[in-house]
């Protein structure tokens, strides 16, 4: 009965403040006075073109071309590339292959800056994929950990046969970099947790490593509940236990005012997208702007802004690529925002957080793709034996975190990270950037240079690569 009241109590709070949050962004946005704002003519015209350069189908988008992958299981996934997979040049190339993996509310556009350097187009084999329900491609029913970590493990797999990583008996010919963002990178720290072998190297930028996050919560729970023990005890002296109990939950208080939104996705899906699109797509308008930090917004950004968050319309859903693939027949693109839902499916349905429960024939794939001559995870401690801490990070990783972020707390999500990492990882803090370090000019920079180093073999020291163009980057944890 207790912990039935107690559950009954915490969702009942967390429904209060989901709707608060509606009213409250609601409120800013009126007081902004974006909420009742039309869209000019200039802006939808903006949002047309720029739908038409990310999502038809056969248009190139600098040196990228469309392609689709449909899994064994059926799925059709969208992404954009520089080589046409399963092609001689993808197959023979010694280049490596690149998978970048976005957040919400984007696409394979947040890369668009990244995976268009010519350095890179030249240097390796790069892959910009749609989530499930996002962009291009096909959605999802639910999207649990289960479903969504099956679907683009399946596809890294098929993407690593296409790019000629593995064949046949050979494997791991090429390196494998995976650079992901926001909620890519909370799926792509679960793979590098629970599927290592995947890729060679991880870069993760702005998402929470959950196991990490949660750890630190627990801790501060628990010092902060014997502070408060300490104060009852002895009530007459107790102002200082009381006040530093507190202050240790500050960040706490901080992460959960800046998850607001979090909370407004558990609402009724009506609600969730009344959020999501209401007064014109406020809400989106507003997050783009912040996105491109202190930079120029131009008309132009908000269009490519809008358009990358709100995929194909009408008219691209009809469109075909040079050979004659199209769009999943499954996604309504009558709806001028088909995959709203969707993307706050993500929050709905515990993909960060719920158990990866793996098919059988993930398990086959992926012990088939560990062995080879591959062996420096073997040797930094990530056997099937080891026993280190929980949700820990399996291959090496580079962390990037723009230490502006506003919708992460540095302290719940980075503190004791050298403890999660294996050999050859780092945590590389972008002093000047927030979190859309793919879009703001200075980190994007970085982010190029540090997938270059990557591509290139990882030749001297992350630190020094980065700040010959972010002079005050910094590593602020490694292994
Ligand atoms: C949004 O735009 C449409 C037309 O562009 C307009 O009719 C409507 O009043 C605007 N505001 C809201 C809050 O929907
Ligand atoms: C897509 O692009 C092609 C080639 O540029 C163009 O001819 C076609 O009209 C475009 N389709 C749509 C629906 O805009």
């Amino acid at each position: 009965m207790g912990t039935f009241i107690t559950k009954a109590v915490t969702r009942l709070a967390a429904f209060a403040y989901g709707l608060f949050t509606l009213f409250l962004y609601g409120y800013l946005a009126t007081r902004r006075g974006t909420f009742f704002k039309k869209r000019t003519e200039r802006q939808n015209l903006e949002l047309q073109l720029a739908r038409d350069r990310l999502w038809n189908l056969s248009k190139d988008y600098a040196g990228l071309s469309h392609y689709f992958i449909t899994l064994q299981s059926g799925f059709k996934f969208h992404f954009m590339s520089n080589a046409a997979p399963g092609s001689p040049s993808a197959l023979v190339s010694d280049r490596p292959l690149v998978i970048f993996i976005h957040g919400f509310p984007d696409s394979w556009a947040i890369w668009r800056h990244i995976a268009s350097s010519p350095s890179l187009q030249s240097s390796a084999n790069l892959v910009a994929i749609d989530l499930p329900g996002y962009g291009g491609s096909e959605s999802l029913e639910k999207y649990t950990a289960t479903a969504v970590l099956e679907k683009l493990t399946e596809l890294i797999i098929t993407l690593r046969a296409q790019y000629g990583v593995d064949e046949g008996t050979q494997t791991n010919k090429k390196r494998v970099i995976i650079v992901a963002h926001d909620w890519g990178c909370v799926l792509s720290m679960r793979l590098a947790a629970e599927a290592p072998s995947l890729a060679h190297r991880f870069i993760l930028s702005n998402g929470p490593l959950m196991s990490l996050a949660g750890s630190n919560v627990r801790r501060m729970l628990t010092s902060a509940s014997k502070m408060f023990n300490t104060a009852l005890a002895a009530p007459l002296s107790s102002r200082a236990p009381l006040l530093q109990a507190l202050r240790t939950l500050g960040p706490l208080f901080r992460q959960l005012k800046m998850s607001g939104y979090v909370f407004a996705m558990q609402l009724p899906p009506t609600l969730v997208t009344y959020f999501l699109t209401g007064g014109n797509y406020s809400l989106m308008a507003g997050i783009h702007k912040g996105s491109h930090g202190r930079g120029e917004f131009t008309p132009s950004d908000e269009g490519t802004s809008m358009a990358s968050s709100m995929g194909p319309s009408l008219a691209e859903s009809k469109t075909q690529t040079a050979n004659g693939d199209s769009y999943p027949a499954t996604i309504k693109y009558t709806h001028d925002f088909a995959n709203i839902l969707n993307m706050a499916g993500y929050y709905r349905d515990g993909a960060s957080i719920s158990r990866w429960r793996k098919s059988p024939q993930t398990v086959a794939n992926l012990h088939s793709i560990s062995g080879g001559p591959e062996l420096r995870r073997a040797n930094s401690g990530a056997g099937l034996l080891d026993e280190g801490t929980p949700g820990a990070l399996q291959a090496s990783s580079t962390v990037f975190w723009g230490k502006q972020d506003i919708a992460l707390n540095p302290q719940i999500c980075l503190d004791g990270m050298a403890d999660y990492l294996v050999a050859d990882s780092q945590v590389v803090m972008l002093t000047e950037s927030g979190h859309f370090t793919p879009i703001e000019q200075e980190s994007r920079v970085a982010l190029v240079k540090a997938v270059e180093w990557a591509v290139n073999g990882e030749k001297g020291d992350i630190g020094s690569v980065v700040q010959e163009c972010y002079p005050s980057a910094k590593v602020i944890a490694r292994r």
